[in-house]
């Protein structure tokens, strides 16, 4: 029985601690759209269906300064604070937004 607890109480911290996509992607949808459909203050490019990897990357180029078209001002506060654990989770959570 005490083992049993154990591990529960282990998979409720996990999921606590555990970047979670969705619960990030809710800041990102009031501009790109509760689905990734929309173009972010009409001018990003649409991202839902876009790869896991090339999510990453555009986060990662926002988060550097290597990746973004006129506006990437507006991404840079975005990312800056996510870790790579967050980026990853984002990545896959939009390319599996249908
Ligand atoms: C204030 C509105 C706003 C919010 C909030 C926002 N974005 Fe963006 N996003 C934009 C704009 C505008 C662009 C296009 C910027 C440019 O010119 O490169 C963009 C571009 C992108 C791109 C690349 C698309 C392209 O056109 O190259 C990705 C990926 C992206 N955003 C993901 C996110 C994620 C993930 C979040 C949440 C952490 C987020 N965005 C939050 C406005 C926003």
């Amino acid at each position: 029985m005490k083992k049993v607890l154990f591990l529960a109480s282990l998979v409720c911290a996990t999921s606590i601690f555990a970047a979670d996509g969705a619960t990030l992607f809710k800041t990102c949808a009031t501009c790109h759209g509760a689905k990734a459909e929309k173009p972010a203050l009409n001018k990003s490019q649409v991202i839902a269906g876009w790869s896991t990897d090339k999510i990453t990357a555009a986060l990662n180029g926002y988060k550097d300064g290597t990746y973004g078209g006129p506006l990437k001002g507006t991404m840079t506060p975005q990312v800056k604070n996510l870790s790579a654990d967050d980026i990853k989770a984002l990545a896959s959570y939009i390319s599996t937004i249908k």
